[in-house]
């Protein structure tokens, strides 16, 4: 199987659905390449999921680098995207284009970038410098201290029409494709039919052109799952038996033999 190419996952609209798993390290953008996922989102989800965090806003640029460099070590054929954590989006645009550079350097084929259409500018500049970005609306957790909790977006008939509009500006910015979290499931549909990049959902209904889930919630190792992901293994409670296991026979002297 060859290299995903953006190119590839632009022609996916319309053509199939495509499916996008996180993955922070090596081990597990294998297991996602090996599953046949069309992208692999080193996301800063690794905030919550594996460092202990609350959210992702206290994520670094230095943890993203060091968690992009693990994931891009497993080679993947799927494209693999990088997530720009908290506020970099806003630094001077010399500063935000060293820092896409620098993921690309360590084998991230795009990066993904949380905003509407406020940082169209910046990604249309970035798109120019050959950095392929996939941008993010609806809910974005980046924005939580500000926007106070999650919830569900575009319900209402103007933020519909904002995130229709984003969608759009987005893509004229030059988006190859575009996260949208936690909206309505109609508005994300019209999004959808409103430009002819790729949208991907995340807790946005079954409209979009793929949906995107966080690898921990797929395996059910967190305690906690949002209600739109789903659970396809219970790797939290084979882990414990493992974990267990080994105590019990340590403490009883059963291992080693
Ligand atoms: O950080 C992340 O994992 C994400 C996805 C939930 C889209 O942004």
């Amino acid at each position: 199987m060859k290299k995903t190419s953006t190119r590839d996952f632009i022609q996916k609209k319309g053509a199939e659905k495509i499916a996008v798993l996180t993955a922070y390290d090596a081990i597990f953008a294998r297991l996602a390449d090996d599953a046949g996922v069309d992208a692999i989102l080193v996301g800063d989800s690794v905030g919550n999921t594996f460092m202990g965090h609350a959210s992702t806003i206290p994520v670094r640029l230095e943890d993203m680098f060091h968690h992009v460099a693990m994931a891009a070590r497993a080679k993947p054929k799927a494209m693999l995207i990088a997530d720009l954590p908290f506020a970099v989006c806003h630094y001077s645009f010399d500063r935000l284009l060293d820092a896409c550079a620098e993921f690309i350097r360590l084998g991230a084929d795009a990066v993904k970038i949380e905003g509407g259409a406020s940082l169209a500018e910046k990604l249309s500049r970035l798109a120019n410098a050959g950095i392929p970005v996939m941008a993010h609306i609806g809910l974005m957790p980046q924005q939580l201290m500000k926007t106070g909790g999650y919830r569900t977006f575009a319900k209402t008939p103007e933020e519909r029409r904002a995130l229709v509009a984003d969608a759009k500006t987005l893509e004229r910015a030059g988006a190859f494709s575009i996260v949208i979290e936690k909206a309505d499931p109609l508005a994300a549909k019209e999004a959808t039919e409103s430009v002819s990049i790729p949208t991907i959902g995340i807790g946005s209904g079954p409209h979009c052109d793929g949906q995107v889930l966080v690898s921990t919630d797929v395996l059910g190792l967190g305690d906690w799952i949002p209600a739109f992901a789903k659970k396809y293994a219970d790797l939290r409670g084979e882990s414990m038996r493992a974990f267990s296991g080994f105590v019990s026979e340590v403490k009883s002297g059963k291992f080693p033999e």
